[in-house]
C-alpha cells in the first residue's frame, strides 16, 4: 500500500495523500505493558517511509489495546501534526527522539559472571566476534559462537586469543532461524557444565532496497536471522535464569533507514521482543546501535550525522546498559547539525523535533520556501544554486564545487536511492516536488536548479550554449547570411 501511494500521481495542490498506519497495542508504554509482537515491525516501516517518502507524511497511531478509542481518532486524522502517536485511555502520547539524561546510578553490576557460559549468534564476525572477545577477556568460562559459515582466518585468530585468556570456546555452525539450532547452542553450554548466564543475538543479513521494491523474499531474507532467530533464542532460553539477554538492534528501527525498510522492521520486532520479555519479568535488552568503526558491516562507511563509534566505546555502552537493567536504548554518535544538513527530511518529522529545534535555535540552517520566494530573482538563483550544489554533492559523494552543471546526474552516479534522497532534500530545502522518475531520466544539476527557481517564481537562467555549440551556431548564421546575400545579388 505504501509503495502504491508513494507512486500515486500528485493530488490537488501538488500534495500526495497522507498515509496513516494504525496499530492496536503494538507499543509498550509502561514497564508491565506487553506489546503485540505481530504488529511490532510496522514501526520500522513507518519510520523508513518518513525518510523515503516525506511527502506522504506517514503517521503511526497506536490505539489502546483495550479498545478505548473514544472520540480522539477522527481528530487525530484531521488535525494531528505528530508522526508517531499512541493513545492509552484518554492520554495522548507522542514519540520524540531525545538524548538520555546521564543519571547517577549505583555501580553497574559487572557484565561477565566469572566462569559463566555465554552464547553469541553471528559470533564469527564483526560486532558479535568483538563482543565474544570482550566476554572471554572479562572472565567468561565458556563462549559458544554461532554462524552458518566456518570461521575465516580472522575469526580463527580471535578464537585463539580468547582461548589464551582461559575461555572454553566452541563454534557451532547452523542457521539460528531453523528449529533446533538455538536449543543446540544452549545444550553445548550445559554439556561443558557452565551455567548459561548471557545471550547476545548479533546474527543478521542485509538485502537493501526501497520500500517500492520490497517483496516477500527480500523481507523474509532479512527477518529470518534477526527476528525469527531472536524468537527461537527466546524459546530456547526462557526457562533459564540468565543475567542478561541482549539483541543487537539498529538505529534503523529507531529513526528509520532509507533503503532498509526490511532491516528497520526486523529490528523493530526485536526491540518489541525485548519489551515483551521484560514485561513478563524476563531479562531483556535491545540496543539500537549506531554504526561501528573498524569492525562489522559498516566499518568502511562514513556518515556526517552519525559518526562511527570506536568498538571500545560500544562495549562501554553495552556494559552500562546491562548494568542499568534497561530494556531498550540507542547507543550512537549523533551530530545534530549534520543530521539537519544531510538528512533534511528530519526537519519535517515531529519525532526529530527536539534535536532539530536545538540546532535551529543555535544556528538557523533551515530554508523557508516562503522566504525564498520573497528574494530578488538574482539572489534567489544564487541561494538555490549554492544550496542545491552542496546537497547533491553530499548525496553523490562529490565536493559541491566539482559538480558539472550540464552532466546528467545519473552519469555522475545517481542511483534510485540517491534519487529518493535528492527528491526529499529538494522538498525539505525548497518546498518543491520533483519526481524520482524525472531525476533518473537524466536531469542535470543546471536543469534541476532551473526547475526549482521556476517553481519558486524566479526567472529561468538565460541559456549560454557551450562553446562548441556557440561556434556551430555562428558558422550556421554566417552561411545563412552569405546565402541571403547571394540571393539578393542575383
Ligand atoms: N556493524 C554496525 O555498525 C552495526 C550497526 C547497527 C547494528 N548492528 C547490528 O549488530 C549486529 C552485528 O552486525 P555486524 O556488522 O557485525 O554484522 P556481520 O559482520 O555481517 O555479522 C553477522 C553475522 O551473522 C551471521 N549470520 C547471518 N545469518 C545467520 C543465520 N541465519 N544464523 C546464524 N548466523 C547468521 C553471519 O555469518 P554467516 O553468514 O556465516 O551465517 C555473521 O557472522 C547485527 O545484528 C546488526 O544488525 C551493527
Amino acid at each position: 500500500v505504501a509503495a502504491e501511494l508513494a507512486a500515486a500521481p500528485v493530488g490537488a495542490g501538488g500534495r500526495l495523500p497522507r498515509l496513516w498506519l494504525v496499530t492496536r497495542g503494538a507499543r509498550s508504554l509502561a514497564p508491565d505493558e506487553v506489546p503485540d509482537l505481530a504488529q511490532a515491525g510496522v514501526r520500522g516501516l513507518a519510520r523508513t517511509l518518513v525518510l523515503e517518502h516525506p511527502a506522504l507524511r506517514t503517521t503511526l497511531i497506536d490505539l489502546d489495546p483495550e479498545g478505548h478509542d473514544g472520540a480522539y481518532l477522527p481528530a487525530e486524522l484531521t488535525a494531528g501534526q505528530d508522526d508517531e502517536v499512541a493513545w492509552r485511555g484518554d492520554t495522548r502520547r507522542v514519540a520524540r527522539l531525545t538524548r538520555a539524561a546521564a543519571r547517577p546510578h549505583p555501580a553497574p553490576r559487572p557484565m561477565v559472571r566469572p566462569g559463566g557460559g555465554y552464547i553469541v549468534t553471528g559470533g564469527l564476525s564483526g560486532v558479535g566476534l568483538y563482543t565474544a572477545g570482550r566476554l572471554a577477556a572479562e572472565g567468561a568460562g565458556c563462549v559458544v559462537l554461532n554462524a552458518r559459515s566456518a570461521p575465516d582466518p580472522q575469526a580463527l585468530a580471535a578464537i585463539e586469543h580468547m582461548r589464551a585468556s582461559g575461555a572454553h570456546v566452541l563454534v557451532v555452525r547452523g542457521d539460528i532461524a531453523e528449529p533446533g539450532t538455538a536449543e543446540h547452542l544452549v545444550a553445548q553450554v550445559a554439556a561443558g557444565g557452565y551455567p548459561l548466564s548471557g545471550v547476545v543475538h548479533s546474527a543478521m543479513t542485509l538485502d537493501d532496497c526501497l520500500v517500492a521494491d520490497l517483496d516477500a523474499d527480500r523481507l523474509n531474507r532479512v527477518w529470518r536471522p534477526k527476528a525469527a532467530g531472536a524468537w527461537r533464542l527466546h524459546r530456547a532460553t526462557r526457562d533459564t535464569a540468565l543475567d542478561w539477554w541482549v539483541c543487537y538492534s539498529s538505529i534503523a528501527s529507531l529513526i528509520g533507514g532509507a533503503g532498509q525498510a526490511n532491516y528497520a522492521s526486523a529490528n523493530a520486532f526485536v526491540d518489541s521482543l525485548a519489551e515483551w520479555r521484560a514485561a513478563r519479568g524476563l531479562p531483556a535488552l535491545s540496543v539500537n546501535w549506531g554504526g561501528w568503526a573498524q569492525i562489522g558491516r559498516a566499518r568502511d562507511l562514513t556518515h556526517d550525522a552519525f559518526p562511527m563509534m570506536p568498538p571500545p566505546e560500544g562495549m562501554a555502552a553495552l556494559a552500562e546498559l546491562i548494568g542499568r537493567g534497561v530494556r531498550g536504548a540507542a547507543a550512537m554518535r549523533l551530530d545534530p547539525e549534520a543530521l539537519v544538513r544531510t538528512v533534511p527530511e528530519t526537519t519535517r518529522s515531529s519525532f526529530f523535533r527536539p534535536i532539530v529545534d536545538a540546532v535551529r535555535s543555535a544556528d538557523d540552517l533551515g530554508t523557508d520556501p516562503q522566504a525564498l520566494r520573497a528574494l530578488p530573482p538574482e539572489r534567489l538563483r544564487e541561494v538555490v544554486a549554492e544550496r542545491l550544489r552542496e546537497r547533491i554533492g553530499q548525496i553523490l559523494g562529490y565536493r559541491g564545487a566539482d559538480l558539472s552543471r550540464r552532466t546528467a546526474l545519473t552519469r555522475l552516479g545517481l542511483d534510485s536511492l540517491m534519487a529518493v534522497k535528492t527528491k526529499n532534500a529538494v522538498l525539505a530545502d525548497f518546498g518543491v516536488v520533483v519526481a524520482v522518475a524525472r531525476l533518473l531520466q537524466g536531469i542535470s544539476l543546471g536543469e534541476l536548479e532551473d526547475r526549482i527557481v521556476g517553481e519558486l517564481g524566479g526567472e529561468p537562467e538565460p541559456q549560454t550554449p557551450p562553446p562548441a555549440v556557440a561556434r556551430a551556431q555562428a558558422r550556421a548564421q554566417a552561411r545563412l547570411s552569405a546565402r541571403t546575400q547571394q540571393r539578393r545579388n542575383r
